[in-house]
């Protein structure tokens, strides 16, 4: 089987939101797609480790915020490098309530579900949501998954369904030399050739600093 067919598949790039027990948390997801206009009804795959599962589980809701090309990539990097058991994700990244439920303000849409179905694979639920509410929050593009993997450099971690277990950061620096970040997999790839990061460089994806590169 070539692994590689499967980046032939077109996805957004989605913030997975919900309560727990009052306090806002979610994940970054890629896998959402609208699976019948009448009434509409959106499906979404969450990994069981992923403590937004549970979440989703316990509530029976959520919202999916649809990132824009001009949101800050820094969110992904919040809501899809940690995980909502140990981090206020929602505490670094502002919010807004829509039909009951916690959206990112900087995210270009929103859609909120009730959930009316699911289904497990053996690393996956997948959540069937009838919308409840869904609108516009600000003009922009659409982040696709294939623009978060070519242009802000982010790679997947193990528990998005599209995780490809040989990926590897590939892109060069102008210099020749390749900074990688540790967390995230972000790459730097400057328009300057100099052999060191600056010491204030942060990973515009998961804020993590210059320490967590690595060179290569
Ligand atoms: C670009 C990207 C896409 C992702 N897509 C998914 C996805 O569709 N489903 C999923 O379960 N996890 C996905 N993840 C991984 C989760 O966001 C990640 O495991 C997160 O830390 C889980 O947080 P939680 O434990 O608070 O739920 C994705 C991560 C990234 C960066």
């Amino acid at each position: 089987m070539n692994k590689n067919a499967f980046r032939q598949l077109s996805y957004g790039v989605y913030v997975v939101s919900t309560w727990d027990n009052g306090r806002a948390t979610g994940c970054t997801a890629n896998s959402a797609m609208q699976i019948t206009s009448e009434p509409a009804t959106i499906a979404i795959s969450i990994n069981h480790d992923n403590y937004t599962n549970k979440c989703i589980q316990d509530t029976g809701k959520f919202a999916i915020s649809i990132l824009g090309e001009h949101s800050d990539p820094g969110i992904i990097g919040i809501f899809g490098f940690k995980s909502g058991k140990d981090h206020n994700k929602f505490d670094e990244t502002e919010s807004v309530i829509r039909g009951y439920l916690p959206v990112v303000a900087d995210a270009c849409a929103y859609v909120v579900c009730d959930v009316i179905d699911r289904m497990e694979t053996t690393t996956h639920t997948v959540f069937l949501g009838q919308v409840v509410d869904a609108d516009v929050l600000k003009q922009d593009d659409p982040m696709t998954y294939a623009y978060y993997h070519k242009v802000i450099k982010g790679k997947s971690p193990k528990n998005a369904p599209t995780y490809i277990a040989e990926e590897q950061p590939c892109a060069e620096t102008a210099a020749g030399a390749k900074y990688v970040c540790g967390i995230c997999g972000y790459i730097y790839d400057g328009d300057t050739p100099f052999e060191e990061l600056p010491d204030d460089f942060v990973c515009p994806v998961c804020k993590q600093p210059k320490s967590v590169f690595v060179k290569q």
